[in-house]
């Protein structure tokens, strides 16, 4: 591999976000709102979602260049058939330098229950749960299917006792929606394993009505939790983790902010995202992406699918966050978050 690939503002490829259905059974009402994603929404159709075994083919081609982490996404990954075969096929993969990638998982919780075990057994070790609310009214309101919040928390729970380390929650924060669920997700975490990170509210897809006014600032997440529950910041792990991490003073455990809008952290985004269908984007906030699925279904060979995928990767310009607001940045309809998987 070539180990000098950057793209034009000198970040390395390290991630890669799989996206592997468009489908959920949420209609959360700022991913999926129902009046967009109803009866006749038309979704990917079968015979054009990439197969695991493509899939597990360009993944390994990905490795080759520099990635080291994949994460499946969605829509809502568990819904794929068979996922579990997907895992035990990406959980074999090594970096060059002979390392496991670190391979994990999105998911809404709500079949967690059911799939933890498998999943683990198929070799995923760690995952990502998101979870807006912890009161089910709120919970209900923001998922808009009516569905519990007590049955995602079963899900958690079966996922540790499955093994699953680290487990992380993802909250997105809206004002005057789940605004008032800070404290109560931290309080309901504390003292356990489990990782909350409050995330800003951000602009992306184009089927909800964002604004500027329903963002919570992350300064303003961990001035209400410190409040409370004295923190302190922690080393990021990594260059360019999106979360930025801090511990309860006594001991009681860990948070996340990850402040998206506020403190964008393009500078260091080393993540390519390729969609259910093939489609390969530079940025969350992509409006169009380059299709990779005619590579694999047209007999290229492995070298000539990675001098593509390196060739996209070096004319990489993007920083969407980094220009919000600016011209440079509204341009064209932005993908669906269902799509593209966050
Ligand atoms: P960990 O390895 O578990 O720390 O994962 P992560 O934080 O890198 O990924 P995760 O999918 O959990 O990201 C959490 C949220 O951060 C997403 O749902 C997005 O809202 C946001 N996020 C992640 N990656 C990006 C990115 O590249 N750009 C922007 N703008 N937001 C991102
Ligand atoms: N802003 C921030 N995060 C979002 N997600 C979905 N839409 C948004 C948004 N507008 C998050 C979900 C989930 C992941 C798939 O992306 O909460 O954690
Ligand atoms: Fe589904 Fe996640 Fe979007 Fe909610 S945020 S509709 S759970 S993909
Ligand atoms: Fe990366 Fe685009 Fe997110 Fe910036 S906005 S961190 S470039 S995905």
């Amino acid at each position: 591999a070539d180990s000098a690939l950057l793209d034009k503002l000198g970040r390395p490829l390290r991630d890669l976000r799989i996206s592997v259905t468009d489908r959920c059974n949420f209609r959360c009402v700022y991913c999926m709102p129902k009046q967009v994603f109803g009866k006749d929404f038309r979704f990917i159709p079968h015979a054009d979602m990439l197969s695991f075994e493509e899939i597990a083919r360009i993944a390994r081609l990905f490795v080759s260049l520099g990635v080291e982490k994949i994460r499946l996404t969605g829509g809502e990954p568990l819904l794929r058939k068979h996922v579990e075969k997907l895992v035990a096929q990406l959980a074999g993969l090594k970096t060059p330098d002979g390392r496991r990638v670190d391979l994990t998982l999105t998911t809404n919780g709500s079949m967690l229950a059911k799939k933890a075990q498998s999943l683990f057994d198929a070799g995923l070790r760690r995952i990502t749960v998101s979870l807006d609310a912890l009161d089910d009214p709120v919970f209900r309101k923001m998922n808009d299917v009516g569905f519990r919040v007590a049955d995602v928390l079963d899900g958690i729970e079966t996922a540790l006792s499955a093994g699953f380390s680290p487990v992380k929650v993802n909250t997105v924060v809206q004002r005057g929606m789940n605004g008032n669920q800070v404290l109560p997700l931290a309080r309901h975490f504390r003292n356990t394993p489990v990782i909350v990170r409050f995330i800003e509210y951000m602009d992306a897809g184009s089927s909800h009505d964002w604004a500027a006014r329903k963002i919570v600032p992350a300064q303003e997440i961990v001035r209400t939790i410190d409040a409370e529950m004295p923190l302190e910041a922690l080393e990021p792990h990594y260059r360019g983790e999106t979360a930025r991490r801090w511990r309860y003073r006594d001991g009681s455990g860990e948070i996340g902010v990850i402040a998206s809008v506020t403190q964008a952290f393009c500078r260091d985004c080393t993540r390519f995202r390729l969609s259910t269908e093939g489609k390969l984007y530079k940025c969350l906030f992509a409006t169009d992406g380059h299709d990779v699925r005619f590579m694999l279904r047209d007999g290229w060979s492995d070298e000539e699918i990675v001098s593509a995928l390196a060739w996209h990767w070096r004319r990489r310009d993007n920083r969407y966050s980094e220009l919000r607001g600016h011209a440079a940045a509204a341009a064209g309809r932005k993908i669906e978050m269902s799509y593209i998987g966050g």
